[in-house]
Order: structure tokens, then C-alpha cells, then sequence
């Protein structure tokens, strides 16, 4: 068997040049997280954009960016400023992506884009082919590269390739409102395994084929041109180990390294053991409900007055995307919504919001998961959220408090946690007094089976599951061609 090639967008790292010098920051995003623990295991080659254009790359650093993206075991495709806006913050951040998580009126169909996107996809199949042997095994990531699969198995018809879907997949009904649809089915068809989070998004993609292409689906196997597609769902899990003993870390950890933010938290905490702190983690994205959260405390803060100056709101948003239209409008409604809230409520010793538009070293998160009472999520939509599941693994003595939105893929896997409708602030406020009074050992009680499950259904197994199903389908595909 020969080596793995892994393609998505992001690398695992994100280059930067600062003053001639190339610094390499950990890339944000669940697939970029969760795929980092598979890739740094084993030997794979891992493909993708190292987040700079051509145009600002000079020429005489391009040696060096390549050596500095083999050190993470990847290597890059070149786009120019053009090609990211058309594929990246066109087609897939203005297209697909809020159609796929049910924004109908944020979604633009534009042919430039397309094109773009089209031209794009056919880079990144290139630097595949020209790196790709006939035993080697292709896996390709998310929706910025749904038509690989078709554009590498035209040139090498037996190589074996798996597509996995990080975001949702939408019911028929949106889906079929794409311009493209069909290119867009017949471009994820190249593969042999095509992957899901849930069961559901499985369903609609099937539905989708069925219904859009006319092809024979049986269970969940797709017949087309004498090939078997196999088409199944595979939550992913976080790296466990990884979390849950930096979290034992961290307990013995000096202030040394300590974020501010973390150094305030700490503080409140001793000045007032009976604090409240509602953490949310995010990136800056209109899918993550950040918006609709703030109103939701704001309700909380109303029907509950008794807990004025006694709880607090972390808000911690990731920049994402910020040349998309919708995600500078999201900035501006957030800051102008923590303004007024603060504005209102505040008083000398207590700022009910605590906003942060940034990321942060791990450290410093596993620090905030470990210290927060209370973690909040409320997407309005979300393939999988891995944020929950940080969570939870990091609660090493068992406390703590998970309030999830039903609309997260994760939701489907932490059942024992506080599951909420993310529209539904009297539920929600509900939640959050029944989080600040739950007693130890429910708490415990909660949480023990899902760290269970975390630790079982981790990343390395989810890897491998899809991995093996991958094998099993290119062995049955071939039997049958056989036949
Ligand atoms: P998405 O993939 O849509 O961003 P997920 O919840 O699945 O959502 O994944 C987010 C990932 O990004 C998690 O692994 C989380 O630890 C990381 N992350 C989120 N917010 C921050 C932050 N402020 N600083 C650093 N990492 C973050
Ligand atoms: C989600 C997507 C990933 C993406 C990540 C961060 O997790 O599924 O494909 O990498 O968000 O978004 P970005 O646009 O910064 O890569």
C-alpha cells in the first residue's frame, strides 16, 4: 500500500511574513484540529493553501516557504489574489457555505465565481496528480473541493480516493436551488467513500443523487459507469488524550503564560466562589448563532435579575473570512450588541460581557475550558462542532456544565449535555439557571458517559474507521467489476 495524500484548503499551519520572516501559526477550524492529531501520526502528505497569495510571496522567500511547510508535512498549492477571491471568499464562503447551513438569503450564485471555483479545484487535482502513485490513497476535505474526486479519477480511473464533508449537507429542497448542482454531485461521484458527520446529511446527499442525477442507490451504495461509490457517516471525534492531559497539565501550571483574559477570569473567580462564567468559543461565523446568544443572556439577564452582577458571558470570537460581506456585517451587530448590553446592565464591579475578537495558543484554551462553570454553544446550524467535545474532555474531574444547540452535528453524541434550541430563549434561559444550579454530582453524572464516548470514538478512531471502510469499498468495487 502506498502513502496517504490528505487535500483540503487549509493546511494545518498558516504562514505568515513579517519583515522577511515566515512564521507558521496553527490554522483555526474544526477540520484543520481535528485532522492535525491524524496527520501528525502517520505518513502522510498533507496538500493544501498555506493562507498567502502569490502576489505576496516575493520571490526569493519561495524556498523558504516550501521548507517551512514540509516541516508540518505539507505542501502548497499556489493561488494568486484572483483565484482566492473567486474560490475562497466567492463559491465557497458566498455560495456554498451558507447554503449548506440553510442561509438561503446570504447565498450568491455568481458564474465568475464558479469559474473560479472550477479553476481551483482543477489546481489542486493537479498537484495531486503530480504527486500521486497508482497504490497511493487520496483523501479529500470539504466543500471548498467538491469536485477533486471526479477531476483526479478521470486521469487515474483505479487510484483509490475518499471525500469527507465537514459541514452539513442540506436537505434536497436547498440543494437543488445550486446553478451547478449536478456538476457539484457528479465532481464528489470521482470518489469511492464519500463521508458525513451524521447520518442525516447522509440522507439528504443520497436523496440529492437519487433525485437529481436519476442513479440506481441502493442502501447506501451508488452504481455509476461499473463502479460502487459507498456513501456513509462517520461523526468525527477529537484527539482525547491530547486534551484531557493537557487540562491535568494546566491544574499544576504557574501564572506564568497565563492569557489576561484568563488572569481576570482567575481573579473574579477568588474574589467571588460563586461567580458564574458562560463560556463560548467560535469562530466569528453567522452559523454559530453568536448574535442570537447575546440577545438570548440579555432575556436570561431580564427573567432572571436575581443573577445580575453574579454571572458573566465570555465571548470568545475567532476573525474569520472578514473579506465576505456578511461576516463584516456579523462583526459590526456583535460589537454594537456587546456595547448596548454592557451599556445597559453594567455597573461599577461587574461588566456582564466579556468580548474577545481573537484567537488563542491552546494553552491558553485548554486554561478557559478548564475554568468556565458553564460552556454555551448555541449554533444555528454546524456539521459536527468540536468545541463541545473540547469541553468535555478537559473536565477532568467531571464537573461542569455543557449547553448544546440540537442543530450542532456533535448534539447527536452528548445527549447527557444541556440540548437547546437555539431560537428558543425561554428554553435557553431555562437552561442556563438550571446550569448555575445543578448540583455536583448531576453534573458528574452528565458528563462522565460522554467523556466515555469521547475517549472511545476519538479522532485516530474516526480516521481509521473511514480509512478502512475506504479499503473495503475498493476491494468490493473491484470484486464486482470482476464479476
Ligand atoms: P468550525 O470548524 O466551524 O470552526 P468547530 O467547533 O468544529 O467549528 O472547530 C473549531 C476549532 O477551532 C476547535 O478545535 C477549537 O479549539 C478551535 N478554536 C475555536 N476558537 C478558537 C480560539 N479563539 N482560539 C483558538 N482556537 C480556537
Ligand atoms: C470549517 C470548515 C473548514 C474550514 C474552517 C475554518 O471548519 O469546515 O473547511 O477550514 O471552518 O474556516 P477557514 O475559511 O478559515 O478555512
Amino acid at each position: 500500500m502506498g502513502k496517504t495524500i490528505i487535500i483540503s484548503n487549509r493546511l494545518p499551519v498558516q504562514l505568515q511574513i513579517d519583515q522577511g520572516e515566515i512564521t507558521a501559526i496553527p490554522s483555526v477550524g474544526g477540520l484543520a484540529t481535528g485532522m492535525k492529531s491524524v496527520h501528525s501520526g502517520g505518513d502522510s502528505l498533507w496538500i493544501g493553501w498555506s493562507g498567502l497569495t502569490d502576489e505576496e510571496i516575493p520571490d526569493e522567500l519561495v524556498s523558504k516557504i516550501d521548507k517551512a511547510l514540509a516541516e508540518h508535512g505539507s505542501s502548497q498549492v499556489n493561488l494568486t489574489e484572483d483565484e482566492i477571491d473567486g474560490y475562497y471568499y466567492g463559491f465557497s464562503n458566498r455560495t456554498v457555505w451558507p447554503l449548506f447551513h440553510y442561509f438561503m438569503e446570504y447565498t450568491e450564485f455568481e458564474q465568475e465565481f464558479w469559474d473560479a471555483y472550477k479553476a481551483v479545484n482543477r489546481k489542486f487535482a493537479d498537484a495531486i496528480l503530480a504527486e500521486a502513485e497508482d497504490d497511493d490513497t487520496i483523501w479529500v476535505h470539504d466543500y471548498q473541493l467538491m469536485l477533486v474526486p471526479q477531476m483526479v479519477r478521470e486521469e487515474k480511473p483505479d487510484i483509490s480516493i475518499g471525500f469527507f464533508l465537514h459541514i452539513p449537507f442540506p436537505s434536497y429542497e436547498i440543494f437543488r436551488t445550486i446553478p451547478w448542482r449536478e456538476e457539484l454531485l457528479e465532481g464528489l461521484l470521482g470518489s469511492d467513500l464519500i463521508g458525513f458527520h451524521t447520518y442525516d446529511y447522509e440522507r439528504h446527499f443520497l436523496s440529492s443523487v437519487r433525485r437529481l442525477l436519476g442513479l440506481e442507490v441502493s442502501f447506501n451504495d451508488i452504481s455509476l459507469d461499473h463502479r460502487i461509490i459507498k456513501v456513509d457517516s462517520f461523526p468525527m471525534g477529537i484527539d482525547y488524550k491530547k486534551f484531557s492531559e493537557a487540562a491535568k497539565k494546566n491544574e499544576e501550571s504557574s501564572e506564568k503564560g497565563k492569557s489576561e483574559l484568563q488572569k481576570r477570569l482567575d481573579t473574579h473567580k477568588k474574589a467571588d466562589p460563586e461567580a458564574k462564567f458562560f463560556l463560548s468559543i467560535d469562530r466569528l461565523d453567522y452559523s454559530k448563532g453568536i448574535a442570537k446568544r447575546i440577545y438570548a443572556f440579555e432575556y436570561f439577564l431580564n427573567k432572571y435579575p436575581e443573577y445580575k452582577e453574579k454571572v458573566r458571558l465570555i465571548v470568545l470570537a475567532v476573525p474569520s473570512r472578514s473579506n465576505v460581506p456578511q461576516y463584516q456585517l456579523l462583526k459590526r451587530e456583535v460589537d454594537e450588541l456587546v456595547g448596548r448590553i454592557n451599556g445597559e446592565f453594567s455597573t461599577v464591579s461587574w461588566t456582564p460581557i466579556w468580548y474577545f475578537y481573537r484567537s488563542m495558543p491552546f494553552e491558553n484554551l485548554i486554561d478557559l475550558y478548564t475554568s468556565s462553570d458553564i460552556a454555551w454553544l448555541t449554533p444555528l446550524r454546524d456539521g459536527m462542532n468540536l468545541v463541545a467535545k473540547e469541553y468535555i474532555a478537559t473536565r477532568t474531574d467531571q464537573t461542569g456544565v455543557l449547553i448544546l444547540s440540537e442543530m450542532a452535528g456533535s448534539a447527536n453524541e452528548m445527549n447527557e449535555s444541556l440540548l437547546i434550541n437555539p431560537n428558543n430563549f425561554e428554553q435557553i434561559a431555562d437552561a442556563l439557571h438550571t446550569a448555575i444550579n445543578m448540583p455536583v454530582e448531576e453534573q458528574q453524572e452528565r458528563n462522565a458517559p460522554m467523556q466515555k464516548r469521547l475517549e472511545r470514538y476519538n479522532v485516530e478512531k474516526w480516521a481509521n474507521d473511514f480509512m478502512n471502510s475506504l479499503v473495503d469499498q475498493k476491494r468490493k468495487d473491484y470484486s464486482h467489476i470482476a464479476r
